[in-house]
């Protein structure tokens, strides 16, 4: 599979798709009967709901309650949704939500939206029930902070965009799970380089390379379904593999220090040291992905054992190195580091979206995680297929990994729906070729 164009209807630019998108449209009437609750003289309270209330889940809803009293506002979590009951038991004990305010099973995300009072929405589930439920809380007219990836898929990033310009129309604000945007020492550091610091850019490398395997919480559960969701992270579907669902942060920092998304892929990978456990995905990537400017970045991720890890990006120029999370040096110059305290950045973000909300503020961060999350996709498709993926064929790949009802709505999904996958093979796996459908084992 080498450049080729996966269907025969003309291919659109993201922007073409965009003005064209029924979804882009999500319902207008609901900018009007968005509550009047947010005003920056009174500063209103906040009302969260957490949709995913697994590690990130919880920990996103500490940071929102933290970043409120910075921000000086009343904040509460007011409703929990999970997939399974017993991590919303943990929203009892941890926020103090009522029992009938947790909501279990797949249409939990939308009992929780519908809570009466509710005005912001942390999304923390596996990325591939994002765009359903981004779409959902954007119809729903709350303000969103975000995990990332926000999709798996070409498909799933279409959702994204078109319900990121749905948010900036209904005047709503939205900030993504890439809490380096929100870093100090990133911020700063990235303006320098982008102020000519270093020089032209010339090159820049990303890792997310770490020293053990990922996590497996054994085969439990009444279906297939079941299982998999608890393994999510070993699922395409689900999880997006391991090159978008962690190195997204930073590739993601790569494209920020560019302005830009890269244009075209290749990459190479394998599936080693997961061998014969259930999943699909793969555990090591080596993708190179070229900017329109015919600058490269280097990506490298894995999760397996070694001695070597680094999760870290490096950006070259022509006069001079930087590390964009804090330090530059000058090609014979002095060097800089950034040495600023700040509010970490997992709690900056929810400070920033806050801001925002009360002082009205535009702040939506949805085109640049989307950008990012299929720039991963890319690369990983690059890598699975062992050819190069151009930006506007993954932009409009028709290929989806997941069950329809994950994209269109996963409330109605039941515990029969299954979608399994051969873990991909170069060569072999071409998402692009007409009529592509999912090898099944
Ligand atoms: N920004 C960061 O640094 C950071 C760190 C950790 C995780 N994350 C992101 O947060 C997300 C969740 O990761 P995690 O580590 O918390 O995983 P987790 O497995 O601990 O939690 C996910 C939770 O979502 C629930 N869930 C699954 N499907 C659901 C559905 N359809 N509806 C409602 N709930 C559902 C699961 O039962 C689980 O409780 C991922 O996208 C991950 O990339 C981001």
């Amino acid at each position: 599979m080498t450049n080729q164009k996966q269907n025969s209807s003309a291919p659109v630019s993201r922007r073409q798709f965009l003005k064209h998108s029924s979804l882009a449209a999500v319902s207008a009437a609901a900018v009007t009967s968005f509550p009047a609750i947010l005003n920056a003289q009174t500063k209103p309270a906040l009302n969260a709901v957490i949709i995913g209330m697994g590690g990130r889940g919880t920990g996103a809803g500490d940071n929102f309650l933290e970043a409120a009293k910075i921000a000086g506002v009343e904040a509460k979590i007011v409703a929990v949704a999970d997939i399974f009951p017993e991590p919303t038991n943990k929203a009892k004990e941890a926020f103090g939500v009522p029992s009938e305010k947790c909501f279990s099973g797949f249409d939990a995300y939308l009992k929780a939206l519908d809570v009466p009072g509710v005005n912001y929405a942390i999304l923390a589930t596996p990325p591939g029930f994002r765009p359903a439920h981004f779409t959902a809380a954007i119809a729903a007219g709350k303000h969103v902070f975000c995990e990332k990836p926000v999709a798996v898929d070409g498909p799933g990033c279409r959702i994204m965009y078109a319900a990121g310009e749905a948010a900036k129309k209904k005047g709503l604000k939205v900030v993504a799970g890439t809490q380096r945007r929100h870093h100090a020492g990133y911020i700063e550091t990235i303006k320098r380089i982008q102020d000519g610091a270093i020089g032209d850019v010339t090159a820049l490398r990303a890792y997310w390379v770490n020293g053990g395997p990922i996590w497996h919480r054994g085969m439990v559960g009444n279906t297939d379904l079941e299982r998999q969701i608890r393994n999510w992270y070993h699922y395409i579907w689900l999880c997006a593999d391991h090159h978008v669902e962690q190195h997204v942060h930073n590739i993601d920092v790569c494209n920020w220090v560019m302005g830009a998304h890269p244009v075209k892929a290749w990459g190479m990978g394998d599936r080693q040291m997961l061998g014969d456990k259930p999943g699909e995905i793969w555990d090591n990537f080596a993708v190179q992905y070229d900017y329109a400017n015919g600058v490269a970045m280097h990506s490298y991720s894995g999760q397996i054992k070694r001695d070597f890890s680094s999760v870290s990006e490096a950006v070259v120029g022509g006069k001079g190195t930087s590390n964009p999370a804090g330090s530059i040096k000058p090609t014979g110059g002095e060097a800089w580091r950034y040495r600023g305290k700040a509010t970490p950045e997992y709690v900056q973000e929810h400070v920033d979206l806050i801001n925002a909300i009360v002082g009205d503020k535009e702040l939506n961060e949805v085109e640049q995680v989307t950008n990012s999350t299929l720039t991963a996709i890319m690369g990983r498709e690059a890598a699975y297929s062992g050819g190069v993926v151009e930006w506007d064929d993954m932009l409009n790949s028709k290929y989806a990994y997941g069950p329809e009802l994950v994209y269109t709505d996963p409330s109605k999904m039941t515990w029969g729906a299954f979608r399994t996958l051969k873990s991909p093979l170069p060569g072999s796996h071409d998402i692009f070729k007409d009529g592509a459908v999912l090898p099944t084992v």
